[in-house]
């Protein structure tokens, strides 16, 4: 974060499967929300509240268990239901994912809160914004955070990795709509948007927008039908 920067932002690594939770807010109003809720709920919430940060809402990138909880392998990961019951605080997905987020969880659909494409959450200076990017699942958002004067920090789930993207060979995952996200969606942010992505799959943790755009092939492919072959989907 720069100087006279607002932005409260941690990166935390968690669990077993490489994931990364952040804590996002204002250091002006102390509000944070917390992406992705998984593994070990009350660690995550005492990293908040050490930094005295009140965790006022839960963001979910998408549905899978390693991201928001719930059963996988028959192994229970403690998540978004284990969030509320410590924490009660508004719980955000894209309405495309709020079924599913529903049936993974356990929370009743009428008990989140489903966005559009473009929503904002406002803490303090702090603006976060809600990107439709289909493709790993139906209602895949990232979050790009927003300060005046300052570059953007992109939040991207399974859908952008650093060098890589997510899989789109899972249940709900659509190839095609995976490379809109990537190549039209996510490619128009400057070069200097900060990324931030939902799994430690390479030696850092972060680059930017415009590292990626030069070094990333599921970013340099220059067509649908070229992307397809990378993906191994039959053309
Ligand atoms: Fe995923």
């Amino acid at each position: 974060m720069s100087e006279g920067s607002d932005l409260y932002f941690r990166q935390i690594q968690a669990g077993e499967m490489a994931n990364f939770v952040y804590l996002i807010g204002s250091n002006t109003t102390r509000e944070a929300v917390i992406v992705d809720p998984a593994w070990n709920i009350p660690a995550l919430l005492d990293i908040a509240k050490n930094d005295e940060m009140n965790v006022v809402g839960a963001m979910a990138t998408h549905y899978h268990q390693d991201h928001i909880g719930g059963s996988l392998f028959g192994h229970t990961i403690p998540g978004l239901s284990e969030f509320l019951e410590l924490n009660p605080a508004p719980v955000h997905v894209h309405k495309d994912e709020a079924e599913g987020t529903s049936q993974v969880s356990g929370i009743a659909v009428s008990e989140l809160e489903s966005h559009e494409a473009g929503d904002t959450l406002e803490l303090g200076g702090i603006t976060i914004r809600l990107i439709h990017t289909p493709g790993h699942t139906p209602g895949s958002i990232c979050f790009l955070v927003e300060e005046s004067g300052q570059p953007g920090y992109l939040v991207s789930g399974d859908t952008l990795f650093l060098g890589s993207c997510g899989r789109v060979d899972l249940p709900g995952s659509d190839p095609e709509a995976m490379y809109y996200s990537l190549n039209h969606t996510l490619k128009k942010l400057p070069d200097e948007t900060l990324l931030f992505p939902g799994h430690l799959y390479s030696p850092e943790g972060q680059s930017t927008m415009g590292e990626q755009k030069a070094s990333n092939p599921m970013l340099r492919v220059t067509s649908l039908e070229m992307f397809l072959g990378f993906m191994g989907v039959p053309s």
